[in-house]
């Protein structure tokens, strides 16, 4: 059985991670999607329990994907599992130095570690867990950006009712 793992902070998760996921899921017998520490961004707003849970929710039309989570190295986490691959969506330029880097990285600490970079679809480049975030706190419309299994979670978690011109 051949498993990949699609990590990251899924703070929360985007339709441009499903859509990662689903394709992940196509090319993969099994698709672990692990919530992962990313030590530069230590400011998350939902706990990994909640993650998981958008995860899961948002998954749940892909029979062989399974959500877990991991504070370690991903390259142990695959070493552990077994996984052949690491799957990640590429955005634009500007992400590949650094998901390159990352690459190369884990392949070094893991030789079974190999990465494969799916191109993310025109219509979710900009899109980004931050975005969302950002959209949500001012009461904006995030209908088109997250599945609509979470969207009331996301919603009710950051939008602030009352912001006036005093809060800027
Ligand atoms: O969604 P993100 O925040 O861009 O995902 C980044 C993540 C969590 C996949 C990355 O920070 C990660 O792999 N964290 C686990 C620790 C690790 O193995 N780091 C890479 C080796 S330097």
């Amino acid at each position: 059985m051949r498993i990949a793992v699609c990590p990251g902070s899924f703070d929360p998760v985007t339709l441009g991670h499903i859509d990662i996921i689903d394709r992940a899921a196509r090319l993969f017998d099994k698709v672990i999607v692990l919530v992962s520490f990313n030590p530069n961004k230590q400011n998350a707003v939902f706990s990994v329990k909640e993650r998981m849970e958008m995860i899961i929710e948002s998954t749940a039309h892909l029979d062989n994907v399974v959500v877990d989570c991991y504070s370690g190295l991903l390259a142990d986490y695959l070493k552990q599992t077994g996984a052949v691959a690491i799957v990640k969506g590429l955005r634009a330029v500007s992400d590949f130095e650094y998901e390159f880097q990352m690459a190369l990285a884990n392949k070094k600490l893991y030789d079974g570690a190999e990465t494969v970079f799916l191109t993310t679809t025109g219509e979710n480049m900009f899109l980004s867990s931050s975005v969302v975030k950002e959209i949500a706190s001012f009461g904006g419309d995030i209908t088109d950006f997250v599945s609509p299994a979470i969207k009331d979670r996301i919603f009710d978690r950051l939008c602030v009712p009352g912001k006036s011109d005093a809060d800027i």
